[in-house]
């Protein structure tokens, strides 16, 4: 099939798209002022994060998982899905009474009145309650999972919101969210509708997600940006999106700058199937794009720990900023470009500080049959060795035999040692003779 024929891109999202200024040069991509709104951080860890873990969090591990998350100083928090059980009601009581005067606190809820009542219950004695309404808008959905019409979602979408906006008042914000937002491609002027609906009612805030990531971020963050510019100047646009194709950040970090206010993430980057958008990710990305983060970014490392020891979910190695291994630096090329650059703000292959995100260790550079000179010299100047660059290119080809003849890799400081302690031994004794 011809690429351009992709059958879900039909006229309507094609005259949105074609109305837009898509492409700039460099030089006007630089000179971008960054967005004057700052980022709303609304964590939803322990609701989407929560929903799909093996083992559902307890009232207690939520309640440590909701400290932490202060101490981060996420701006809202969605606590739960109070109706989906009795626990998770209890749990999402709890935390609306014990949150503090300045976090939003959220609990979702289809656009059922019955399970309204119970979000609202649950959250109204937060200081800041938000009732979180979801219901699908894109074509397929509507058709074969609600097996609907649209008219019948914008029937519900109103009255649901008008519902919610009764029972929160001035006390409370009303979110509405368009399930599978990112999937309207062929209804993008529905899902328009959609929103101005749910903004006629009462909604507060509208929540964009990218349910299921099938395409590319461009796409998503076009149809923000055609969302945004259709809808009044003042709305509050919340985006959620899904890593599916590994792509979660991209798109949230881009819809940022593309209008959205309230970005959707998760601690460790939990969340159903591939996750939510991860947190600390989006928070990264966008400080070294010059934004002012409103999170405390040195409780990043910590935090995720603690959330991976609750979750069951390890981090894997290679998993960005926290993961184990991403610090680590082993060939030659590498290491010389960390070696020269150690002592500046920007290191050649330092792509955040680690201490900006409470990582108790910087750059590692670790010795392999990969590996050069800089390394020895890096390796024993940290081990408080008086070695020369060009000791360290004498000692380096005797380190590189041994990791490659031993078959195991990295090469331990003991090993390294007894090697350096040799060669220091010959040039002592050749000095003496
Ligand atoms: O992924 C999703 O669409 C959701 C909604 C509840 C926002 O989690
Ligand atoms: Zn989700």
């Amino acid at each position: 099939m011809d690429q351009t024929e992709n059958p879900e891109h039909t006229i309507a999202a094609k005259n949105v798209f074609t109305n837009q200024k898509e492409v700039q040069t460099f030089s006007e991509i630089l000179q971008n002022p960054l967005p004057k709104h700052a980022p709303f951080f609304m964590d939803v860890t322990l609701r989407d994060g929560n929903q799909a873990l093996r083992k559902p969090w307890n009232l207690d591990q939520k309640e440590t998982v909701f400290k932490q998350l202060l101490k981060l100083g996420v701006q809202g928090i969605e606590v739960g899905f109070a109706s989906s059980n009795d626990q998770e009601f209890e749990a999402c009581s709890r935390l609306a009474s014990i949150a503090p005067e300045n976090v939003v606190i959220s609990s979702l809820s289809r656009a059922v009145e019955k399970e309204i009542d119970i979000s609202w219950k649950a959250i109204r004695n937060a200081p800041k309650p938000r009732i979180h309404i979801v219901y699908p808008i894109s074509a397929f959905t509507i058709q074969n999972v609600l097996k609907t019409t649209p008219e019948n979602v914008l029937q519900k979408i109103s009255e649901s919101v008008a519902y919610a906006k009764s029972l929160v008042g001035d006390r409370g914000e009303v979110q509405f969210s368009g399930e599978h937002f990112g999937d309207a491609l062929e209804n993008l002027d529905f899902a328009v509708e959609a929103f101005r609906t749910a903004l006629n009612y009462g909604a507060d805030v509208v929540n964009l997600p990218n349910t299921v990531e099938r395409y590319r971020p461009w796409l998503f963050v076009s149809m923000v940006r055609a969302v945004t510019n259709a809808l009044p100047k003042d709305t509050k646009i919340s985006i959620h999106t899904h890593n599916d194709l590994g792509m979660a950040t991209a798109t949230t970090v881009e819809s940022y700058f593309s209008g959205a206010i309230q970005l959707e993430t998760a601690l460790n980057g939990l969340g159903e199937r591939a996750g939510n958008t991860n947190t600390f990710e989006v928070a990264v990305a966008l400080h070294n794009c010059g934004v002012e983060v409103p999170l405390d970014l040195s409780a990043i490392y910590e935090t995720s720990r603690l959330v991976s020891y609750l979750s069951e979910v390890p981090i894997y190695e290679k998993a960005p900023l926290i993961g184990e291994d991403v610090i680590s630096h082993r060939s030659g090329i590498h290491q010389d470009g960390v070696a020269k650059t150690r002592h500046l703000r920007k290191g050649a292959y330092r792509a955040f500080d680690a201490a900006l995100i409470g990582r108790p260790e910087g750059d590692r550079i670790e010795f392999t049959s990969q590996s050069g000179k800089s390394a020895v010299f890096c390796i024993l100047r940290d081990a408080g060795e008086e070695i020369s660059l060009e000791q360290a290119g004498r000692l380096q080809p005797v380190l590189k035999k041994i990791s490659e003849e031993s078959g195991k890799g990295g090469l331990s400081l003991n090993e390294i040692m007894t090697e350096w302690n040799k060669l220091k031994a010959i040039a002592h004794e050749s000095v003496s003779e």
